[in-house]
């Protein structure tokens, strides 16, 4: 039996840093990791370059169904105090749009420095752990045994195990599976930051696959203004994946092709350049596949003096609020994260502690707060695992 002062389940974003920022506060720390190698999740990150954060970071960039719960946190480890840490270790980045923070070179600098900022005599890193069971005995010590029969003791324990999208690469539901097991709820968990698929009259765009535009999408309250993309199986893009969280069966999907037109500049088309098509005004403004696509939908295949004004309007009108049904998501398989997880009401937003189970936290995607696209995810990542780093110094030296 291996002691220490906590054990962190899962070596993704969270835990890493979660054990660095204990390790660092003089804590021993045990950080079992059920895959070969830890961060696996952060080298595929951003196309390989990992989106670390982003400098608009804050507490409306989250979905949670506390949107408070994230508040502190994210104000006692913020983009700035991260970008210091990479820069520290000497990696180069860049901002590419939108606040979103990439590294100019590769992920692997990112897993490299979180293991670097891991004190070697205090952290210990075990790979290849299939957890058997997590058990808490009366005196409040968690005891961590996996299935070969080696096994972790100590007074506090950290949930880090991520969420179920990307099940190839090894994830699970496992984290909920443990906070039940402590008698802690789950907010329903569904895929998020996915693509939408579309099946009924709607089929028809996935003739469009490959094909881009910016727009403004449109789901709930939710609205984005990025590119969407066309699929085989329907709609993708930072748009489609950003509204996609907010996304629930049954709703529509609305889409604002031409976002930048004036309102009235189909009657302002008649007016000017009557002798013009609908199809052709499209194609001069969008992809042609896309232009013919509206424009078949729309009919109006006469010169825009012979049209109706009242039937400009609609086409207009249809194309600032193109409704789309999805009929489902791509699921997890597709999923950049998952929403929903541990139900914040169950933990303290200062510590990330249980308050039902003293010296059990979770942290990171496992918990219900989840980023938009943008590096996001992982400046939560960063602030809850700061957040239960600085408890646990606390409560170990209290
Ligand atoms: P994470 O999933 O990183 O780590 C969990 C760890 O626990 C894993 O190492 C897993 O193997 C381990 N584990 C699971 N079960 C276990 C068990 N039973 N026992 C022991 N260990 C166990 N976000 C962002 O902000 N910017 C970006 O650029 C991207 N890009 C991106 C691309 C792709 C393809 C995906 C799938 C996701 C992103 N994300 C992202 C989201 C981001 O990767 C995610 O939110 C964080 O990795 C979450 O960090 P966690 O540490 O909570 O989980």
């Amino acid at each position: 039996m291996e002691r220490s002062d906590v054990i962190i389940l899962g070596a993704g974003a969270a835990g890493l840093f979660c054990a660095g920022q204990a390790g660092q506060r003089g804590l021993k720390v045990a950080l079992l990791e059920k895959a070969e190698a830890p961060g696996k999740k952060i080298l595929i990150s951003g196309g390989g370059r990992c989106n670390f954060t982003n400098l608009g970071a804050g507490p409306g960039n989250y979905l949670s169904a506390n949107p408070h719960f994230a508040k502190s946190a994210l104000a006692r480890y913020t983009p700035a105090d991260f970008i210091a840490l990479i820069e520290r270790h000497g990696i180069a980045w860049h901002e590419k749009t939108l606040g979103q923070l990439f590294c100019d070179s590769s992920a692997k600098q990112i897993v490299a420095m979180l293991l670097e900022e891991c004190p070697s005599e205090l952290v210990t890193l075990t790979c290849e752990v299939d957890v058997a069971s997590v058990a808490r005995g009366e005196d409040g010590t968690f005891t961590v045994t996996a299935a070969d029969g080696r096994a972790w003791a100590a007074p506090a324990l950290v949930i880090a195990t991520g969420g179920p999208s990307i099940p190839k690469m090894g994830a699970s539901d496992f984290a909920y599976k443990l906070a039940r097991q402590f008698g802690l709820k789950v907010v329903e968990p569904r895929p998020a930051l996915v693509p939408l698929t579309l099946g009924g009259e709607d089929a028809l765009f996935r003739e469009l696959s490959g094909v881009a535009a910016p727009v403004l999408a449109r789901a709930g309250k939710a609205e984005f203004a990025e590119a969407a993309l066309f699929t085989h199986k329907g709609l993708s893009g930072p748009a489609i994946l950003q509204v996609s969280s907010f996304w629930r069966h049954g709703d529509p999907v609305g889409i604002t092709f031409l976002p930048e037109a004036a309102t009235d500049w189909l009657l302002e088309a008649k007016r000017d350049r009557p002798r013009s098509h609908l199809r052709t005004l499209l194609r001069e403004r969008l992809p042609a596949r896309l232009a013919d696509a509206l424009a078949d939908r729309l009919g109006l295949e006469r010169e825009l003096g012979n049209i109706a004004d009242k039937d400009l309007r609609a086409a207009q009108g249809q194309l600032a609020d193109w409704r789309f049904a999805p009929n489902g998501t791509e699921g997890y398989a597709k999923a950049e994260v998952t929403a929903g997880g541990i139900a914040t009401a169950e933990l303290s937003s200062r510590t990330m502690e249980a308050a039902k189970v003293s010296g059990l936290y979770a942290i990171g995607e496992a918990v219900d707060v989840t980023g938009w696209l943008g590096g996001y995810n992982f400046q939560w990542a960063w602030a809850s695992a700061h957040a239960a780093a600085e408890a646990l110094a606390e409560a170990r030296w209290t």
